[in-house]
């Protein structure tokens, strides 16, 4: 039998090559990060970065994340700033992306930051990410590896679903630890948080003073778009499921087990709930459950980001 998985690839040396031939040339795979997986391209490259785009179906307005192994190689391409600095110091690598204002110089091509004249920049952690960043000599932009306003994937079968065959390339790196995207910070005034994530406003308020950016105002950052990270069905906040036929998602110990109740995290821990969220949205979807009901997250911390997406999910 042919196997269907044809272009999931585990991680050594040879699939490394074979990555970074494939990036080199300005083609995309697919990779793992500690946070989603990403659909990665050379940020210099605009025939890169238009196929992400057109393989995504991801409006033109809608900026991507550029990608470094280290700081020195963001300075020809962003301004970074005391507040970048104090940051970087504390998170990074890690799960937390910078908005920065361009240099003149900078080599990032424009379909990537949507005409804006600032990047959101950022500096993974996992293994397989940092070795192909360090293997070759530019930047990758790398949204979430998903359609437009669909879940992000936290494991390689999750990016084949989105694209069956049409990546040549998804490289393996089991489970992705954090399971939802980076906090996204703007610095290119004063701090403000675009889009919550496992980082909380809480921890970084340790270091520097930040707020929210409004929802109201014109859409900074359009991951704040409101329809995103869907899962195709109905999402109904606040309520626990009666019926049989639909799903609930719940928090915390007091719930029984039921076939069609899945838990985020039985010891009512938010970041293991995080990591929980999308994985089992796409199991409920794929279990045929027409609707799903979501009992309250405790809105702090992590939950603040869970919160957001579900929100996000539900419009
Ligand atoms: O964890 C993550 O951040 C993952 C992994 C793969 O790194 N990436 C990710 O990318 O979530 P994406 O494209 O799905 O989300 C990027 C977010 C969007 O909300 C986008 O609007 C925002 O970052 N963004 C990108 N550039 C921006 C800019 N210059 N100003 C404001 N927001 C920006
Ligand atoms: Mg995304």
């Amino acid at each position: 039998m042919k196997n269907i998985y044809s272009n999931i690839y585990s991680f050594n040396k040879k699939t490394l090559k074979k990555t970074v031939n494939f990036l080199n040339h300005g083609n995309i795979a697919a990779l793992p990060t500690e946070t989603v997986y990403g659909l990665a391209g050379n940020a210099y490259s605009r025939k890169a970065i238009n196929k992400i785009f057109r393989l995504k179906k991801r409006p033109k307005k809608n900026p991507l994340i550029v990608h470094y192994n280290d700081f020195r190689n963001a300075k020809n391409d962003v301004i970074l700033n005391k507040n970048f600095f104090k940051l970087y110091k504390k998170f990074c690598p890690g799960p937390i992306t910078f908005v920065l204002k361009k240099t003149k110089k900078t080599q990032i091509t424009p379909v990537v930051t949507a005409g804006l004249n600032t990047v959101a920049i950022r500096f993974p952690k996992n293994k397989i990410i940092k070795s192909t960043l360090t293997s070759i000599k530019f930047p990758l932009a790398m949204p979430s590896a998903n359609k437009s306003s669909s879940l992000s994937p936290v494991t390689a079968f999750d990016v084949f679903e989105e694209f069956k065959n049409k990546i040549d390339i998804i490289i393996n790196g089991g489970k992705s630890k954090i399971g939802i995207e980076s906090t996204v910070i703007d610095l290119s005034g004063k701090p403000k948080i675009l889009r919550p994530g496992i980082i909380s406003s809480n921890e970084i308020k340790k270091i520097l003073k930040v707020s929210f950016s409004k929802q109201k105002s014109k859409i900074k950052s359009p991951g704040m778009m409101k329809k995103h990270y869907s899962p195709g069905i109905p999402i109904i906040i606040g309520a626990k499921s009666i019926n049989k036929k639909y799903a609930s998602i719940v928090f915390g110990k007091k719930y029984k087990k039921r076939t069609n109740f899945f838990n985020l995290s039985k010891k009512a821990d938010l970041k293991e709930a995080a990591s929980n969220l999308y994985k089992i949205m796409r199991e409920i979807k794929k279990k045929g459950y027409k609707k799903i009901f979501v009992s309250n997250i405790p809105n702090k911390g992590p939950g603040i980001a869970i919160n957001d997406r579900l929100k996000r999910a539900a419009q």
